[in-house]
Formats: C-alpha cells, sequence, structure tokens
C-alpha cells in the first residue's frame, strides 16, 4: 500500500499476563502473537515497519529480526504509555514525514487486513483526515477505552476504563488500538498528550481529543466484529483468542476441502496446510511448518509437528510425528512414533508401537509390530519383524545400521551397530548380529534348545518334598 508505515506498538509490560515471558511472544495458535502483526504488516506492503520493544526486548528481537527488509526495532524504556511509544517509533524508526501511519498493537492477533483495507478507505476519503482508527460495540466493554461521541455524533474523544465517570463506563462503543494517522498531524500531537490521568501514562488514545480540539475530524470505523478485534491482556482472553483463531482457521481448512469431523476437538495451527479431501479426525493436533498431502486421513488423537506427510496416506489413531517426511500412501499406527529427521518412503507401513528415529524407511518396507528403528537406513521392501532392535547407541556414541533392500529381519532381532545386512539377506529370529551379514545370507545366532522332560512334574515333587 502507497505511503504507508507502520508503527506496531509491542513494549508493554504485560504485568497481567503474570509470565516471565514478554506478552507478545505468548503464541496463540502456534504463533506468537508478534507475528500475526508483522504478517498483516507485511501483506499491507507497508515501506517501514516499526516494532517498539521494551520488556524483554531482546527476546522480541531475537524472534524476529532481518526477516523482512523495512523491519526495524526500536527500545521504549521506560515504557510510558502508548503515545510514549509513539513518540519512541518516530523519533528513532525512520518513519516519514508525511504519507500515513498505521499504528497497531502486538496484542490483537485476529485483526484482518480487510479491516485495515477499509479503514485506509475512510481514512484517505475526500482530503483525507488528520486522524482514524477503529471502534466496535462490545457486548461487555470493561478493559476498553470508551469512545466519547459529540452531540452531533461525531468523535470528541476516547477516555481510558481507570479514567471513566460512571456513565462513561456505560458506554459500550470502545477503542480497538488501531489508529491511521496523518504524519504531519501526528509528530506535533504525540508531543503534547499529557500524563495527567489515572495510570500517569502517556495514552495514545488521547490523540482523539488533540485532534478533535483543534477542529479536525476524527474518523472512526465502527466495526461489527468485536471478537476480531479483541486485545489480550491476560491468560483467559489468550484462551479465548486461541479458540477463535483455531475456529477461524478451521473454517479456512474447510472451506478448501478438508473434512474435519469435530473442529472443536481439533488443534491446528495458523501454519499448517493440508490439501484436498483430507480428513482430520478428533483429538488431532497438527503443529509448525506441516503438510498434508491430499486425501490422507489422520486418525484420532494423532499429532503431527513439523512434518510433511505425502498423500493418499493414513495416519491411524494416537501416533506422534515429528520433524519428518513421508512419501505417498503410507501407513503409520496406531500409536506409533516417529521422530526427527526420519524419512518414510511411499507405501511403507509402520504399525503399533513401533519407533523410527533419524532413519530412512525405503519405500513399501514394512515394520508392523514393536520395533525401534534408529539411526538406519532401511531398503526397499525390507521386513522388519515384531521387536526388532537397532541398538544404535554404545553408551558414548550413536552408530548407524543399514538394511540391504528385501532382507528379512526377523522377530525379536538385535543389529548392534555400526553394522550391514546385505539385499535379501535373512536374519533368523532371536540373534544378536554383531558383524555385518552378506547379501542373500542367512544368519543365526540361538543357543540350541535344551527340552527336559517332565520338568514340571519333578518340580512339583521335589517343591512338596521340601
Ligand atoms: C489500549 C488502549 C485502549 C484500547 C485497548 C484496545 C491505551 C492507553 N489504551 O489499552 O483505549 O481500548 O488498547 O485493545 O492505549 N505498549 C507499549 N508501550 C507502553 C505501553 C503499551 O508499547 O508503554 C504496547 C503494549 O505492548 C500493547 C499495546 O501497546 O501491545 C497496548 O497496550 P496495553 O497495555 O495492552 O493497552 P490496553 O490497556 O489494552
Ligand atoms: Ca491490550
Amino acid at each position: 500500500m502507497k505511503g504507508l508505515s507502520v508503527i506496531v506498538l509491542a513494549a508493554g509490560m504485560g504485568t497481567r499476563m503474570r509470565s516471565k515471558t514478554p506478552k507478545v511472544l505468548h503464541r496463540v495458535a502456534g504463533r506468537p502473537m508478534l507475528g500475526y502483526t508483522l504478517g498483516l504488516a507485511g501483506r499491507l506492503g507497508a515501506s517501514r515497519v516499526v516494532v517498539v520493544v521494551g520488556h524483554g526486548g531482546e527476546k522480541v528481537r531475537a524472534g524476529f529480526e532481518g526477516r523482512s527488509d523495512g523491519l526495524r526495532f526500536v527500545t521504549q524504556s521506560p515504557q510510558n504509555g502508548t503515545g510514549d511509544a509513539v513518540r519512541c517509533a518516530l523519533s528513532k524508526g525512520g518513519v516519514p514525514r508525511s504519507g500515513d501511519v498505521l499504528i497497531l498493537s502486538a496484542d490483537v492477533p485476529l485483526l484482518r487486513i480487510e479491516t485495515i483495507r477499509a479503514l485506509v478507505r475512510i481514512h484517505r476519503r475526500g482530503k483525507g483526515a488528520a486522524l482514524s482508527f477503529v471502534s466496535t460495540l462490545a457486548p461487555d466493554p470493561s478493559g476498553y477505552g470508551r469512545v466519547l461521541r459529540d452531540a452531533t455524533g461525531a468523535v470528541a474523544g476516547i477516555v481510558e476504563e481507570r479514567d471513566c465517570t460512571e456513565f462513561q463506563k456505560g458506554i459500550n462503543e470502545v477503542n480497538s488500538g488501531i489508529y491511521l494517522a496523518d504524519a504531519s498531524f501526528l509528530r506535533p500531537a504525540v508531543k503534547v498528550l499529557k500524563n495527567t490521568n489515572a495510570q500517569g501514562e502517556y495514552y495514545l488514545p488521547d490523540l482523539a481529543a488533540v485532534a478533535a480540539d483543534k477542529g479536525l475530524g476524527v474518523r472512526a470505523l465502527t466495526h461489527m466484529s468485536p471478537d476480531e478485534l479483541m486485545g489480550v491482556n491476560n491468560r483467559v482472553e489468550l484462551a479465548r483468542a486461541e479458540r477463535l483463531m483455531r475456529e477461524r482457521i478451521a473454517g479456512r481448512l474447510m472451506l478448501s476441502g478438508v473434512t474435519m469431523i469435530d473442529p472443536a476437538s481439533t488443534y491446528i495451527d495458523d501454519t499448517v496446510k493440508a490439501g484436498k479431501d483430507v480428513v482430520v479426525h478428533p483429538g488431532v493436533h497438527l503443529a509448525g511448518e506441516t503438510r498434508i498431502g491430499d486425501g490422507t486421513e489422520i486418525g484420532p488423537g494423532v499429532c503431527i509437528a513439523d512434518s510433511v506427510i505425502g498423500p493418499g496416506s493414513h495416519i491411524r489413531s494416537y501416533s506422534v510425528i515429528e520433524s519428518a517426511k513421508t512419501g505417498r500412501s503410507v501407513v503409520i499406527g496406531p500409536f506409533a512414533r516417529i521422530r526427527p529427521g526420519s524419512v518414510v518412503r511411499a507405501r511403507a507401513r509402520i504399525g503399533n508401537f513401533v519407533e523410527v528415529k533419524n532413519s530412512v524407511v525405503g519405500e513399501g518396507v514394512k515394520a508392523g509390530h514393536l520395533a525401534y528403528i534408529g539411526d538406519t537406513t532401511v531398503g526397499r521392501g525390507a521386513n522388519i519383524g515384531a521387536g526388532a532392535i537397532t541398538c544404535n547407541y554404545d553408551g558414548a556414541a550413536k552408530h548407524r545400521t543399514v538394511i540391504g533392500a528385501g532382507a528379512f529381519i526377523g522377530s525379536d532381532t538385535q543389529l548392534v551397530a555400526p553394522v550391514r545386512v546385505g539385499r535379501g539377506a535373512y536374519v533368523g529370529s532371536g540373534t544378536t548380529v554383531t558383524r555385518d551379514v552378506p547379501a542373500g545370507a542367512l544368519v543365526t545366532a540361538r543357543a540350541p534348545e535344551k527340552v527336559i522332560k517332565d520338568w514340571a512334574r519333578k518340580r512339583g515333587r521335589a517343591g512338596k518334598r521340601g
């Protein structure tokens, strides 16, 4: 958007969160709140985005610095209020002296770009305004600044709840903390703000009265969805924002062709992408940079984080997949665990209580039950029996196991790494393999069985005698 700079307020103490983590780093649907605000600023195509940080500023910077070109951080210390924060941004942030300045709070994660576009339209209409802002009619206005209007209905000012008279507390048109100001009005205006109020802070909302007193019309976009504009100040509000955000994400996914059996019990981060005809069962968590291919079914209680799941697959109940990649048409679970660094290739089947870590499981491999595959390369079509274990750790270092294509690893075997089992080789059940097995060979290491006849009966007698 031409001629637009953005100031993001993120320096507040966030006292009401009662947290060591700065408020704007608390996550909503997997993303820090500030991430939503910066995402919005990015999509607006602003020439300059200045983030005002203070409380925990180093942590906040560390998470976002260098993410995009026009992004700059300024420190407000001490945090003397939202008006003071904007003054800081204007003096240190390289905001152009002309053009429009959009001011956003980093604690309003549900704000949509359409609302900003509407605000810009209202603000720029005709000769343009000195100041515009977004208000909303809140069923419960408590905690928000109330919008004061004069007899003609024009905005006369905004008063914070703590400074409200009893009558003013009854006003339910509230300030959402989103403003658009002409830079040439804003620069001098933030300098005349006073801190004679209940909190002894410089309040940005006082700009409304500054403009009105000068006879400059203040334009309000009265928005009809208080939910979208909710500010997150404590953890009750954080949970509410989380629920609303998840509803929004679920809605977006369903409209794009994902079936969700019960969206209310499904937890999908904002960063997740899912293809057409994906089916998501209740209790599923999809987190981080996860991608689900077309037609894949995600069973009840499955947790997937930062993973790519190929199309046409079935991830069955209560499986956990982290930082892994799977090919097309795989079947995983129920109760399987795929740990970071794993690649499971097309048509492989990983069954119940199988753990895979930092391994490549080849195409069509079957590992149906109770196995540990760690630091291993499993060739295509190999079969891993129940209870097979790669012993990848010798107490000091991790070692790799290589299993050739088409090999058969019998049940209850241990492959002591580093070790290789050649193509098409067979490892007999119960074998502990410590040396490489050539292709096509059979290896067994079993003590011969000893059968003692009548043992039980004799023992029984012995017992009686004793
Ligand atoms: C603010 C508005 C209120 C509005 C509400 C909407 C003020 C005084 N009040 O109240 O009218 O209804 O938002 O959500 O502005 N911040 C700084 N520096 C500071 C203080 C705050 O950067 O010195 C940042 C905070 O990190 C936060 C934003 O400004 O992101 C808003 O501050 P907050 O304390 O949450 O204001 P509210 O009490 O919610
Ligand atoms: Ca707030």
